[in-house]
């Protein structure tokens, strides 16, 4: 009647697949527990780690639970108390593991009635209440697992992808504040053809990468010709970290989501450490707090 789980961070986008790409970080999470209750209805009864609202229509986890308790219209009620490791705004899809850990909870809680695809749309219900629209790049590969495509949205379709062993992504969280609302505001709406056709080849290239376990072409394809330019200019040493960490001996980089931060994708637990300490040299000397994180994916 009581579970406590594991609900990951996410990385959304990876460089070219903007709104569609996503992988899952393995250690890096928050963690929940689900209960069930006599009386009817959703409860948030505990936050620990951040300053979130505890009102069943405000909190992304309830909003998902709702979603997937209205449907399921069981004979009993859920609390959910939730430990936030992910800080809320860093990119990491914070608010998908609190959306996707609820739904994941709930689901087994109740017998395991949907699936993860299920789960996945109840999921983006709450994540909308979040960042205002519903995109499902965070929410599916923390509920599928490894890289996933979601195919569409409208009807919802999520496409597993395989995830080569010796992958592993660090990530530079740095401690300043970007709305994931102001960063697809800055969007342009229309592409130069050019850019299109280099952003496509690019997804394509990375989805065959991750299916021939091709680390160099995964390298080669790495790269965001339509929404990096804009939104780098909202993280400061952006262009500086991607540097180094190419140096360091990274597969490729990018913005996480819609930022702050910045991932590396690397072949091997060492190179990542080094990549992790390259990233750490940069904002060393700023003023600017930061996390750094490294994790098999
Ligand atoms: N794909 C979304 C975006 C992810 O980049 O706006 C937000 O976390």
């Amino acid at each position: 009647n009581e579970i406590k789980i594991f609900s990951p961070a996410t990385v959304a986008n990876v460089s070219c697949g903007f709104d569609v790409l996503g992988f899952c970080l393995d250690t890096i999470g928050d963690e929940m527990v689900i209960r069930k209750t006599n009386e009817k209805g959703i409860k948030i009864t505990k936050i620990v780690g951040a300053d979130l609202p505890f009102e069943t229509g405000k909190n992304v986890a309830s909003v998902s639970a709702l979603a997937l308790y209205n449907d399921a219209k069981p004979d009993c009620g859920f609390e959910i108390e939730i430990y936030k490791n992910i800080k809320p705004g860093s990119g990491i899809g914070s608010s998908s593991a609190s959306a996707a850990g609820s739904v994941f909870a709930i689901n087994h809680l109740l017998g395991n009635p949907y699936n993860a695809t299920q789960l996945t749309g109840f999921a983006m219900k709450g994540e909308a209440v979040a960042s205002g629209c519903e995109h499902a790049d965070n929410i599916a590969p923390a509920l599928f697992g490894g890289f996933t495509l979601v195919k569409s949205t409208s009807p919802l379709q999520v496409l597993q992808l395989p995830t080569p062993k010796d992958l592993y992504v660090t990530i530079i969280h740095p401690q300043i504040e970007v709305k994931t609302s102001e960063a697809r505001a800055i969007l342009p709406q229309d592409i130069p053809l050019q850019n299109a056709i280099t952003q496509w080849s690019n997804v394509g290239s990375l989805v065959h990468a991750l299916h021939t376990n091709d680390y160099n072409l995964i390298s080669l394809s790495l790269n965001d010709v339509v929404v990096e330019p804009y939104r780098s200019q909202l993280i400061p040493h952006f262009d500086l970290v991607k540097t180094e960490v190419l140096k360091a001996g990274a597969l490729g980089a990018g913005i996480s989501g819609s930022g702050p931060s910045i991932f590396a994708l690397s072949k091997s637990k060492t190179t990542a450490e080094t990549v992790a300490k390259a990233m750490t040299q940069v904002f060393t000397n700023t003023t600017i707090a930061f996390n750094t994180y490294v994790s098999k994916i």
